[in-house]
C-alpha cells in the first residue's frame, strides 16, 4: 500500500495514533475490572487465568465469542469491543450459570458414581460440540453415520 497525498497520510497517522490511544485506555480499563465482581457460580477466589481459561472453554464448546454470554459494544475503528463482563444483561449468561451446575451434578452424582468414578467426566463440548444450541435428535446427523445395514 502506498501514500500518495501527503494529506492522506496525515489522516492516516491521526487514525492510527487515534487507535493506540483507544486501545491503551481500553487495556487500563480492562485492568482495573480485572478482579470479578458477580461470581455467583464458579468460585469467587478463581485466578485470573483459571478464569479465562474456563471462558475460553465455554466460547470454543459453543462455538461463540464473549459477546455471545456478555454485553460488548464496537469500539470506533477498532476490531476488538469493550465489554461489561459483570453485567447480567445477557440471558445466555444466566442460562450459562444454570448449564454449569447441571454439568457438574451430571459428574459428581451420576457419572461419578458409576465404576467407581473411573469414567470420564463430561464438559459443555460434550453435548455443544462446537454449537450453542446442541443436537437434540438424531434425525439431524448426516445420512451416512446411520449404523451399517447387514
Ligand atoms: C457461554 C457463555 C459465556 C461466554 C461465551 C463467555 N462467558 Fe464470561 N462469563 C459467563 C458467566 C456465566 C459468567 C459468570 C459466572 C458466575 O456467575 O460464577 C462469566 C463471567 C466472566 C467474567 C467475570 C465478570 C465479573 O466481574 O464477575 C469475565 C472477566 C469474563 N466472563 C470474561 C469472558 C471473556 C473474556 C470471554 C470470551 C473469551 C467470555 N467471558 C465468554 C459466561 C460466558
Ligand atoms: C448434558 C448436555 C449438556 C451439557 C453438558 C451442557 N449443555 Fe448447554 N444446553 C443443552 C441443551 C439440551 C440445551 C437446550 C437446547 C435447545 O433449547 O434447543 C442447552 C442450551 C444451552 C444454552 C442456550 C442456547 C440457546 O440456544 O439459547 C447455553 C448458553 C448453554 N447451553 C451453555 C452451556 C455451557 C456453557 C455448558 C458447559 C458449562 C453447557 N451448556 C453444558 C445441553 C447441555
Amino acid at each position: 500500500m502506498s501514500i500518495l497525498v501527503s494529506k492522506k497520510a496525515i489522516m492516516i497517522t491521526a487514525v492510527c495514533a487515534a487507535m493506540v490511544f483507544a486501545q491503551s485506555f481500553a487495556q487500563k480499563e480492562h485492568h482495573k475490572e480485572e478482579k470479578p465482581q458477580n461470581l455467583k457460580v464458579l468460585p469467587k477466589d478463581i485466578s485470573e487465568e483459571d478464569l479465562h481459561n474456563a471462558m475460553r472453554n465455554y466460547s470454543r464448546a459453543l462455538g461463540v465469542r464473549c459477546n455471545y454470554c456478555h454485553e460488548g459494544q464496537k469500539i470506533e475503528g477498532q476490531e476488538r469491543m469493550r465489554f461489561d463482563f459483570a453485567s447480567d444483561s445477557k440471558k445466555e449468561k444466566d442460562i450459562t450459570r444454570e448449564m454449569i451446575k447441571m454439568t457438574a451434578d451430571i459428574n459428581s452424582k451420576y457419572l461419578g458414581k458409576i465404576m467407581n468414578g473411573k469414567l470420564e467426566q463430561i464438559t459443555c463440548v460434550t453435548c455443544h460440540n462446537g454449537h450453542s444450541t446442541p443436537n437434540i435428535s438424531v434425525d439431524s446427523l448426516k445420512r451416512d453415520a446411520e449404523p451399517a445395514k447387514h
